[in-house]
């Protein structure tokens, strides 16, 4: 199912023969309900022209960092912060290599560089040009940094070569972005994503915490609510807003969380546990300010409930999905917690990079297999673990 209608794309196209192909693309796009504006490096201009794509799209194209009348319609950063996509395509070697060193020389490499959309490319190019090291290194560098490749495609060049550089076709790019959005059933899903830290309170003014910042459980629950899902989301004290169409329910101690889970875990059809909920609370709560003892203080901690393992063993319960941050043998740990909590899916990451940044690396880890989500955006990432949930549930209910 394609999920472009309403969303806004950005198309920059670089200097390569396929170029030609943008016009059907920029159609494909427009038929199937989305809006396009189009970017174009100077090269691009000898390949098809500017008035083409600007009367395929309906809208301005955008060629040069200083043209002062493009800038005062829509500046290049608030193009950049229009796009829900951005999607270059063809992607010549050279753009390929400019991008990957985070040059920002022309319109295109600084829309790319100031974009939080996720960027996609479309190489083409000479076989032996793809085949290179250096353009490969440039690419896995992109991937790395969470950009998706599309192709190319193997065949025939314009040049007379076989082999592969050929852009995809447009019906395929299409395809491509299409599932980019595509979050499968979520639109008639319920979703409980748990975030953020816990606190354990010592006495009226101290408690026991962590680092969480709440950013990946409210990415999920933005990307999950843009995606149709009826979001609930458990939070513990952070300082984030509530994403749009989300029910929060704010929380401060594991109880607490435990107490909001479980009351509103009913009907739920994805658990996604994302807190990270203090394994131990202080045994007594002191009513008083614990007032300074030169001895120094002993605290007595007792177990906390766990939480995902109370909603894991529901019976009809929901699809099960936890988190692990991990500082050492990741994904040893994140297995071991996978099969003791009785989990359906497990994100282990590593800790010392995973709290309160905005991006994240995650290995996703099921009884059967694991693999890894290269680090990107929170909001990237996230979209990313949902396709894989919904993958993970369409087979389960296709079992
Ligand atoms: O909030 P951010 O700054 O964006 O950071 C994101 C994150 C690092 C918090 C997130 O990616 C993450 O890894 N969350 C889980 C943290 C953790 O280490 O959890 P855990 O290993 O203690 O627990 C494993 C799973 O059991 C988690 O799904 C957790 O929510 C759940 N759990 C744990 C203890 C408990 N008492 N109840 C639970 O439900």
């Amino acid at each position: 199912m394609l999920s472009l209608t309403n969303k806004r794309i950005l198309l920059g196209i670089t200097g390569g023969i396929a170029a030609y192909k943008c016009a059907e693309l920029t159609r494909l796009f427009s038929k199937a309900g989305a809006e396009v504006r189009v970017a174009m490096t100077k090269a691009a201009t000898e390949f098809i022209t500017p008035l083409t794509m600007q009367a395929l799209s309906g809208n301005r194209v955008s060629l040069d960092l200083l043209d002062t009348d493009a800038e005062a319609a829509m500046g290049h950063i608030e193009l950049a912060r229009w796009a829900d996509l951005v999607i270059i395509a063809p992607a010549t070697a050279d753009f390929i290599a400019r991008v990957s060193h985070g040059q920002a020389d022309d319109i295109l490499t600084t829309l790319v560089l100031a974009t939080a959309a996720p960027i996609a490319i479309a190489p083409a190019m000479n076989q032996a040009m793809w085949s290179d090291s250096g353009t490969q290194e440039n690419l896995s560098a992109l991937s790395d940094r969470g950009y998706h490749i599309f192709g190319p495609a193997s065949g025939e060049q314009a040049c007379g070569d076989v082999g592969p550089g050929r852009m995809l076709e447009p019906q395929q790019l299409l395809q491509h972005c299409g599932n980019l959005f595509d979050v499968g059933r979520f639109a008639s899903l319920r979703l409980l994503i748990t975030g953020g830290p816990t606190r354990e309170a010592i006495d009226p003014v101290r408690f026991i915490s962590n680092h969480s910042s709440g950013k990946m459980a409210f990415a999920l629950a933005q990307e999950a609510a843009a995606a149709g899902a009826q979001v609930t989301l458990v939070s513990g004290p952070v300082n984030l807003a509530t994403p749009d169409s989300v029910s929060r329910i704010d929380v401060e101690s594991a109880e607490d969380m435990l107490d909001a889970v479980m009351g509103n875990i009913s009907g739920t059809n994805v658990f996604i546990g994302v807190a990270a909920v203090a394994d131990y609370r202080p045994k007594q709560l002191a009513h008083e300010k614990i007032k300074k003892d030169d001895e120094g203080l002993t605290l007595s901690l007792i177990k906390n409930p766990d939480i995902i393992s109370e909603v894991a063993k529901l019976s009809k319960g929901p699809f099960t999905v936890g988190f692990a941050a991990e500082t050492n043998s990741i994904i040893e740990n994140g297995k071991q917690k996978l099969l003791s909590k009785k989990l359906d899916l497990l994100f282990a990451n590593n800790a010392t990079q995973s709290f309160n940044s905005d991006s994240i690396s995650l290995t996703a880890i099921t009884s059967e297999n694991e693999f890894e989500i290269a680090t990107a955006n929170k909001n990237v990432v996230a979209q990313e673990i949902l396709k894989l949930i919904s993958e993970r549930i369409n087979s389960k209910s296709a079992e």
